[in-house]
């Protein structure tokens, strides 16, 4: 147990963190572009507002949520998404007063008690956006952009945005009635999950995964079909912001997502690669939200991508992070007092921004040279009792193994100006 992580849980070791900081990165990037800012919020928050804001029916809060009693016998969970935190923050700090809309973006890792499998994890990291105070259809095409050029940008091919509207309070009653009704005879047919949601969320019918209630489900009737006009109106213009920007989709009228709060636009980015957890990223809109979390009727819309699904996906398709070679410089000491002095001018180095490191094992020169190697270095500096009674260093162009000894001061010049170079390039 001791040296065992819990189930569901990754380590992200050195190595890999370098991946997480090229791709956290990227979003960054990308977000400063778009104009969207930072927001971080607790890791934990009251256990209601993800019964409230997530839905009481949605698998996350019936049988997911990491929620337990705090020393104040407070209800406190493990926040399994951003939205939801978003809202209240966005709420308690009055953000409805700033100029809308607000653009807000988060990294960070969400909880989930779920049956973990490759992709799937209980603690896993989403990279999110929330758009609050804006019904305009172009902001839910421009969430969608932000996602799509992530993925570009790393590179990702074969991509496939799903999309599909769930409605509004005016034309999901009517939708849920005829729903029922289709579903009424095959009712004892349909797994235990979904007789339990044909009174409480019919919706979630269409989207189970049971062979059983897809045959049963096969034809029934999807909410696109029913859309009231102004819901229609709203998907046709997404549509038309999508074409216009040239970003590909398939509608998916059976595409209903997991959590309650949806309006409107939802959405979905799959890669196939991956396997069973082929959902790289999942959105949409949610008007009703932030006034049912006790706020002003503001609407808002977003998605959130699933940090780990990225690298098997760049993985499947051979794509590699560009990493940075990481260390410029190598310090190598004979003998005790050598060390001293390289140890005085590895710090110097450091001061200046230049990357360097040194041995403390007191290996062999032969050991210190391949360590050298292993770091990828372009210098080593190479300091014995010799040459520091002569003030001087062997600097060793590790590439071609030609060295030479020279003053300290001058190797140190000359690794400056080349490493000026390597900058300005
Ligand atoms: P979600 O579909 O539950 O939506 O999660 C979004 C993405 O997070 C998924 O597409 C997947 O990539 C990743 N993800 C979810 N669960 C796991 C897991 N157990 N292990 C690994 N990755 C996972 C939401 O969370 C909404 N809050 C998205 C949103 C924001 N809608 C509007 N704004």
């Amino acid at each position: 147990m001791l040296t065992t992580r819990p189930r569901g849980t990754n380590d992200i070791l050195p190595g890999e963190t370098e991946k997480w900081h090229y791709v956290e990165k990227v979003l960054r990037e990308i977000c400063m572009e778009f104009d969207y800012q930072e927001i971080r919020f607790p890791i934990f928050e009251h256990t209601e507002l993800f019964q409230r804001g997530v839905g009481e029916t949605t698998d996350i809060v019936e049988k997911e949520m990491y929620t337990f009693l705090d020393r104040g016998q407070r209800s406190i969970t493990l926040r399994p998404e951003g939205t939801a935190s978003t809202v209240r923050a966005y709420l308690e700090h009055k953000l409805y007063a700033l100029p809308q809309p607000v653009k807000m973006y988060y990294i960070g890792p969400m909880f989930r008690y779920e049956r973990p499998q490759a992709g799937r994890y209980r603690q896993f990291h989403q990279f999110g956006v929330e758009v609050f105070g804006s019904f305009d259809p172009a902001i839910d095409a421009e969430v969608i952009a932000l996602a799509m050029n992530f993925y570009h940008r790393l590179g990702l091919k074969g991509l496939e945005l799903r999309l599909n509207s769930v409605g509004c309070p005016n034309c999901r009653p009517k939708h849920r009635e005829t729903l029922q009704s289709f579903l009424e005879k095959d009712l004892h047919r349909l797994c235990r999950d979904c007789q339990g949601r044909y009174e409480r969320n019919p919706l979630r019918i269409l989207d189970c995964k049971n062979n059983q209630c897809r045959e049963i489900t096969a034809g029934a009737p999807t909410v696109l079909g029913s859309l009231c006009p102004e819901c229609r109106e709203h998907f046709e213009a997404v549509k038309e912001y999508l074409d216009e920007a040239g970003i590909r989709y398939l509608i998916d009228d059976r595409l209903v997502r997991g959590l309650d709060y949806y309006t409107k636009t939802a959405f979905e980015i799959i890669v196939n690669e991956i396997g069973a957890q082929s959902a790289i990223c999942g959105g949409g809109r949610y008007d009703g939200l932030v006034e049912s979390l006790g706020g002003p009727p503001i609407p808002g819309v977003g998605f959130a991508l699933g940090m780990e699904r990225i690298f098997p996906a760049l993985e499947s398709q051979g794509i590699s992070i560009p990493l940075e070679n990481q260390l410029d410089v190598y310090v190598i000491a004979l003998g005790k007092a050598a060390d001293r002095k390289a140890f005085q001018i590895l710090l110097n180095l450091r001061l200046e921004g230049i990357k360097a490191d040194k041995d403390y094992l007191r290996r062999s020169l032969k050991a210190q040279l391949k360590t050298a190697h292993r770091h990828n270095v372009k210098y080593a500096l190479i300091f014995g009792e010799n040459e520091l009674e002569k003030g001087t260093v062997i600097l060793r162009f590790m590439e071609t193994s030609k060295q030479k000894e020279m003053p300290v001061d001058e190797a140190l010049d000359l690794i400056r100006k080349q490493m000026d170079k390597k900058i300005k390039m």
